[in-house]
């Protein structure tokens, strides 16, 4: 059961107008967990509500037109599945190796960029990280709401990830699995900003991406297309691309293909997750990876 969003985390948080700090309005400053109460920003005095505990810094009308279509279908979508297959292998494929490189998670603070229905949420709240999971989708963090433990320390944000709504220098983590989702090369930049400016000097950024790897290029996938069912849109990244992309904003870029899928894998009676895993640091095979994994250090946020 989620309490509600943990007062004492709010100095996470900026306005995402302008970044300047939020406080509480009314007597409900006092109280442990904000559930329904009023934040102002100190410096341009906007109102933002708190709701069931979700703080919402939230405007769709700034979105463009790309994700003002992805929004409702995330809204849609937060039903509809009972979380089985968070922890089938493509998805184990994913986790593994993401939540490894953000290790140690133990009084971690953590920035969630898209935590969706918190397939990585619940598990970095097991492992005792301090997170904050922003999703726009305000139906998917309800979702979210009802799987919260009450011991884990979570704060729950509607907001666009674009926006500067992170405080500056205070998460040793951030983690997106949005990249691929955001419309164009100056969304990413702006999310890249972001992050860079919230990440501690010592932090790191963990993030993925969708690859155009052998598979898609051999079938002359286009790099820029929607998923089948949803319509939502979806980018599939070379790997010097990501790279350059995000390098103007990190000293340090690394980045490999992972969930790689091999195959006549079960002919051979290997696991597709172990085999994924040993595949992943073996150049050319893991071209056949469906993802990239990125991790960013030694954020610049003075570019
Ligand atoms: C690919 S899903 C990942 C969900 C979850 N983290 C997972 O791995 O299962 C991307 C999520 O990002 C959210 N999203 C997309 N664009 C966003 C934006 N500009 N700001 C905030 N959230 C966004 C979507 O609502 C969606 O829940
Ligand atoms: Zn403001």
């Amino acid at each position: 059961m989620y309490h509600g969003f943990p007062t004492d985390m709010l100095s996470l948080l900026r306005c995402p107008v302008d970044a300047g700090a939020l406080r509480v309005m009314e007597e409900s400053a006092h109280q442990q967990y904000l559930l329904q109460a009023e934040l102002a920003c100190q410096d341009c005095q906007a109102r933002y509500p708190v709701e069931n505990g979700i703080v919402r810094l939230f405007d769709a009308a700034t979105l463009d037109s790309t994700s003002q279509h992805e929004h409702p279908q995330r809204d849609h979508g937060a039903a509809k599945d009972n979380f089985k297959w968070e922890s089938s292998a493509m998805s184990r494929m994913e986790i593994i190796p993401m939540l490894k490189s953000m290790t140690p998670l133990s009084g971690a603070t953590v920035l969630e960029l898209g935590c969706g229905k918190g397939r990585f949420t619940t598990l970095m709240a097991q492992n005792r990280a301090t997170i904050i999971a922003l999703d726009f989708s305000l139906a998917v963090l309800q979702r979210l709401a009802t799987r919260i433990q009450p011991h884990w320390r979570i704060g729950l944000v509607q907001a666009d990830c674009t926006k500067p709504v992170a405080a500056p220098r205070r998460f040793d983590r951030v983690l997106s699995t949005l990249v691929s989702n955001l419309p164009t090369a100056q969304h990413r930049r702006a999310m890249f900003q972001v992050v860079a400016q919230a990440l501690k000097h010592d932090g790191k950024f963990i993030f993925g991406a969708h690859h155009h790897g052998l598979r898609e290029r051999l079938r002359k996938v286009p790099q820029a297309g929607q998923y089948a069912d949803s319509g939502i849109f979806r980018y599939l990244f070379r790997r010097r691309e990501i790279v350059a992309e995000c390098a103007p904003r990190f000293g340090r870029v690394r980045c490999r293909p992972i969930q790689v899928l091999l195959p006549m894998t079960n002919r051979l009676g290997i696991d597709s997750v172990t085999l994924s895993r040993l595949a992943e640091r073996v150049p050319l095979v893991n071209q056949c990876g469906e993802l990239l994994m990125d991790i960013a250090e030694k954020p610049r946020a003075d570019v």
